[in-house]
Order: C-alpha cells, then structure tokens, then sequence
C-alpha cells in the first residue's frame, strides 16, 4: 500500500459482525491499514475474511484480548490509531452454559485491550478512538410496548449481556478516569451472511435444508428486532468517522419480530428456494423447553444515529432474508466446514 493514513485494529473480525466490518474498511478505505486480531475460537473463522486477505491494507495477527502481553505485542508491532472492539464471547445460549468464560472475555478481555490503548497512546489521544461495540441486551426486557433509547437504564439480565454491561461499564470509566477518546453503539440483532449456526436464523436456514427439527423456544412469542449485518457495519463505519467522542449510539432496524412469525416466514421462504410443497418446511417446527431467563422483547429506537449521522436501515427485511437464505443455500461448503467437530458435541448437548 501505498500511505498509511490510519490503522484500525479490529478485535474479532473473524467472527460474524467483525468480518463485514473487516471488509468494508479494507475495500473502502485502500490508504486505512486494517488489522484483524482474533483468537480464532468456535466462533472466528479465516474462511470469512477469504475474499480480503490478499488485500495490501489487511493484516490478521492471531491473538488473545484477555492475554496483556500477548496484546502489548500487538500494540507495539501495529500501533493502532483506531480500535473497533467487537471480539467477545456472543451467544445467550453458551453463557447460560458456561458463563465463566463470558465473564472472563467480555470484562478482562475488554479491560485489557483499555489498559493497553491507554498504555499505548501514552495520553497523547490526538486521532485516537476506542470504539466499542455493544448490544441492545445490556438494556434488559421490554414489555409490548415502548423501545430502548440511550438512556434506558442498564438491567442486564443472562451472564452474556451482564457481561456486555460490564464491559460498556469499563469503557465508559477508562473515559471518565483517563480520558481515553472512546464512543459505544449497541446493536440490536444481526443477520445476515457468515453468521455461526449457533444463532436463530443459520440454524434454522440449516435445519430446514437438512430436514431436521426446528426447536422453537418456549411458545416462540419473543420479539427481536432484526437488522442486515452489512446495515450494522455501514453504521460502525459512521460512528467511527463521525459519531462524538463519548457518546452512545443505539444501531436497530425497526423490524421487530415474533420468533414464530419469523420462523413461518422462513419456512415459506425456503420452501419456495427449495422446490417443497408449500408448508412442508413448517412440518418441522418443535417447541421445546423454553431459555431460562428468556428476554420477552428487545426494540431499538435508533433516532439519534439517524438525526445526527443520517444513518438508516437500508433494506427491507423480505429482501434481506431472501439474499441471506441464498447466501447460506449457495455456500454449503462454508456451512459444512462449521458444523463438523465440535458443533455436532454442540448441538447434541443443547438439543438431544
Ligand atoms: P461472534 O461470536 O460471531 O464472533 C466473535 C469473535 O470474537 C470470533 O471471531 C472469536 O474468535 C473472537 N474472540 C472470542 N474470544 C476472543 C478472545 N479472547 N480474543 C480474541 N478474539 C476473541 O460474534 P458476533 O455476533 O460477530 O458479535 C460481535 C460483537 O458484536 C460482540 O461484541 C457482540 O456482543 C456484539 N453484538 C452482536 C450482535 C449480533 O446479533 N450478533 C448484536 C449486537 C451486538
Ligand atoms: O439483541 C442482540 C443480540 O442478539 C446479540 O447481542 C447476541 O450476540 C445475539 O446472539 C442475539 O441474541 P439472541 O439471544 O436474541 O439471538 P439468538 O439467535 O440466540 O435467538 C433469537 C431468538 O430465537 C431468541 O428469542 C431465542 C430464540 N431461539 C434461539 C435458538 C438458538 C429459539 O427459539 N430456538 C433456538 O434454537
């Protein structure tokens, strides 16, 4: 490459969100030097940022948030402008399981990677920025009404988002205490290509080509809302440029569903995808033991994101899922790489 104009380390961009993100900074900004630090768990996998690694403004550099030399080492050897934070142990599910590990992750992997920018930058913050990425779950449960605003009061409720609401927590006191330049977003749920079919939407999509039961929670009467994961880079890559120092930007996509509305949409969806008769996919829905501390409804108002940086959704759900239904029809090698191994020990201790 030719200047170097900024470097943005990126932590888990080898997950989900973090390989769209990866992408969209190497591919858009050819003079930014994109380092993706991940550990490479379950969840991060090289195969997603394939299509960027030859790239001259890409770098990966396989390290762990919680290990302080470890990251040290990368500070000195990158020495990062920008860090977008998103790496973190991700799924409710997992935590209920083996929370320790989300504690461990979420809190000391986010204090290191603090302690580590502050160290680094040496309280010279001039073009430096902490941006953490956040969840919509740190604000608790919404009943039918009402949505979650920035000031919605913190009332985490499973270890995952407790976790997320320290480590938000410990991001806005390196602020506080040190001054250290950071801005948070919290998102609501993503979907979209490249996700683990750990998630609703993958294994779902999976199960149903597979002709494999869909475990529907509880009655399915919870509501998320759904967002294209490409529209939730799109609103990092805002944030980061143009969001203030210190704020708090909510990231939603006005999509609020009912986890059975959703699930017969995709069954209708990919019955037609698939060549079934209509409402054979839905011939597959079981409703089994309810999450323990299953979250009623989670509903984003991302006003502030559209009134101060005219940031919206760009898709229309139908759209987006149709074009995620393909993605994950058409990419089946993906999808069999990651679910062999340890995912079938996975699956079989979650669902029987
Ligand atoms: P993911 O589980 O798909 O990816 C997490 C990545 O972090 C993986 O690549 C993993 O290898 C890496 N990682 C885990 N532990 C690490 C460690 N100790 N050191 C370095 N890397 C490590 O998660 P995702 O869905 O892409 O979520 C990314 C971030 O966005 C998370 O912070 C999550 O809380 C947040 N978020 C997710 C959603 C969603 O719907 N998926 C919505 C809002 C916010
Ligand atoms: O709101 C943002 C959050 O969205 C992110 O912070 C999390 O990282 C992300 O995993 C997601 O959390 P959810 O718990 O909402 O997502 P999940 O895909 O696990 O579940 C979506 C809904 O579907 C939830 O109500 C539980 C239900 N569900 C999920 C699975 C995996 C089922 O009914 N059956 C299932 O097998």
């Amino acid at each position: 490459m030719e200047k170097i104009e900024k470097t943005v380390l990126v932590t888990g961009g080898a997950g989900f969100i973090g390989n769209h993100v990866v992408r969209r900074l190497v591919n858009k900004y050819p003079n930014y030097r994109v380092v993706n630090l991940d550990v490479l768990s379950y969840a991060g996998n090289l195969e997603n940022v394939k299509d960027v690694e030859r790239e001259s403004n890409y770098d990966f550099v396989r390290a762990d948030i919680t290990d302080l030399e470890e990251i040290r080492g990368v500070f000195t050897t990158y020495a990062p402008d920008v860090v977008i934070h998103l790496a973190a142990e991700s799924h409710v599910d997992r935590s209920i399981e083996d929370p320790l590990i989300f504690v461990k992750t979420n809190l000391l992997g986010t204090a290191t990677m603090l302690q580590v920018a502050k160290e680094s930058w040496k309280d010279n913050y001039e073009g430096k920025l902490f941006y953490h990425v956040s969840t919509d779950e740190v604000y608790g449960s919404l009943g039918e009404t009402g949505f979650f605003v920035e000031e919605t009061p913190y009332d985490p409720r499973s270890p995952y988002s407790a976790s997320k609401a320290g480590s938000d927590h410990l991001v806005r006191a390196w602020g506080h205490t040190f001054g250290l330049p950071i801005v948070l977003s919290n998102c609501s749920n993503n979907y979209g290509p490249y996700q683990f079919p750990e998630k609703l939407l993958p294994l779902f999509i999976n199960n149903i080509k597979l002709n494999k039961s869909l475990p529907v929670y509880g009655k399915g009467v919870n509501v998320r809302d759904w967002l294209y994961v490409e529209d939730h880079a799109r609103a990092i890559d805002d944030i980061m440029h143009k969001g203030k120092q210190g704020e708090t930007y909510n990231i939603g996509g006005h999509n609020e569903y009912r986890n059975i509305d959703l699930i017969r949409l995709l069954c209708k969806l990919m019955d037609k995808k698939l060549g079934r008769p209509e409402g054979a996919s839905e011939g597959l829905i079981t409703y089994v033991t309810d999450r323990a501390g299953h979250d009623m409804r989670y509903a984003i108002d991302a006003t502030k994101l559209k009134e101060d940086l005219g940031w919206m959704p760009s898709l229309q759900f139908e759209e987006g899922l149709a074009k995620t239904i393909d993605w994950y029809l058409d990419n089946e090698e993906w999808m069999t790489g990651v679910t062999s191994g340890a995912y079938q020990t996975y699956y079989e201790k979650m669902y029987g």
